[in-house]
């Protein structure tokens, strides 16, 4: 797959020389897929965002999410690679070192400006954890405050909102809890079922508030495909209906979320 790419990218680059349109330009091949002719479909996650992705006991990513694009792999009759990679590095990756990404990705307008997405396939809303004894419960109680964040989620990008409230940015939001519960930070913003997983690993330490309640609006989570590749989108969405359609995807909801 790296090699293929490489020698796509290349061979789009001296096209592009020569009729100087950009990668991605009127070849008229742009939704022909790839990752649908070569039998292997190479998925880049971040296993640090339970219960969607986390490193299993075997070492190797698990969880609804990767269960899921396994299935679809099924359906496809494609053979599924999971590639574990920082979260911020998905959306650039994919079409070169992935094809696509499955990470509870939020589907947003600047992500769809460099990627396409799936149909989606899960809603969510941002939780904010706080130390078991704060009085924060509003979006006003934020203002000002250290809030720990996911390195570029959609939690990341709502402090932008909040009034003189600093981010601080970590590779993995659980370090971004342990700072919580070591009263480095004042408050962590993160998708509502990893916020429940980590509030029950910290028990009586951190609460769990429902982002409803701050103005946080809904996010849908899909899947995200190299840009233009229709061919690829259409496969995966109808994956997605069979497997919802036939039980897989609420046997893998009860499974892992
Ligand atoms: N839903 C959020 C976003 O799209 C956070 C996703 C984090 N996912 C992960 N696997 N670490 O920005």
């Amino acid at each position: 797959m790296k090699k293929l790419a490489g020698l796509i990218l290349s061979t789009a680059m001296v096209v592009s020389m020569v009729s100087g349109c950009g990668v991605g330009g009127s070849s008229g091949s742009a939704s022909k897929s790839q990752a649908l002719s070569d039998g292997v479909l190479t998925v880049g996650t971040n296993a640090e965002f339970p219960p969607f992705e986390y490193v299993g006991d075997d070492g190797e990513p698990d969880g609804f999410d990767i269960a899921l694009i396994k299935a679809v792999g099924e359906e496809l009759g494609v053979k599924v690679v999971v590639e574990n990679m920082d979260f911020d590095s998905l959306v650039s990756a994919i079409g070169s070192k992935i094809d696509v990404a499955i990470a509870g990705m939020t589907v947003t307008e600047e992500r769809k400006q460099s990627v396409d997405f799936s149909e989606s396939y899960f809603d969510a809303v941002q939780h904010v954890l706080v130390p078991a004894g704060s009085d924060i419960s509003s979006k006003d109680d934020l203002v000002g405050k250290k809030i720990g964040v996911q390195l570029g989620t959609t939690g990341d990008f709502l402090v932008e909102d909040i009034e003189g409230a600093t981010a601080q940015q970590y590779n993995k939001a659980v370090d971004a809890v342990n700072d919580l519960v070591n009263g480095r930070v004042d408050a962590v913003i993160v998708d509502s079922n990893p916020a429940g997983v980590f509030a029950k690993n910290f028990e009586g330490a951190i609460k769990d508030l429902d982002g409803a309640d701050f103005g946080f609006e809904v996010e849908n989570y899909a899947i995200a495909i190299p840009k233009g590749d229709s061919e690829l989108k259409t496969a995966i969405d109808n994956a997605l209906k069979k497997l919802k359609e036939n039980g897989t995807y609420d046997e893998l909801v009860k499974k892992y979320i």
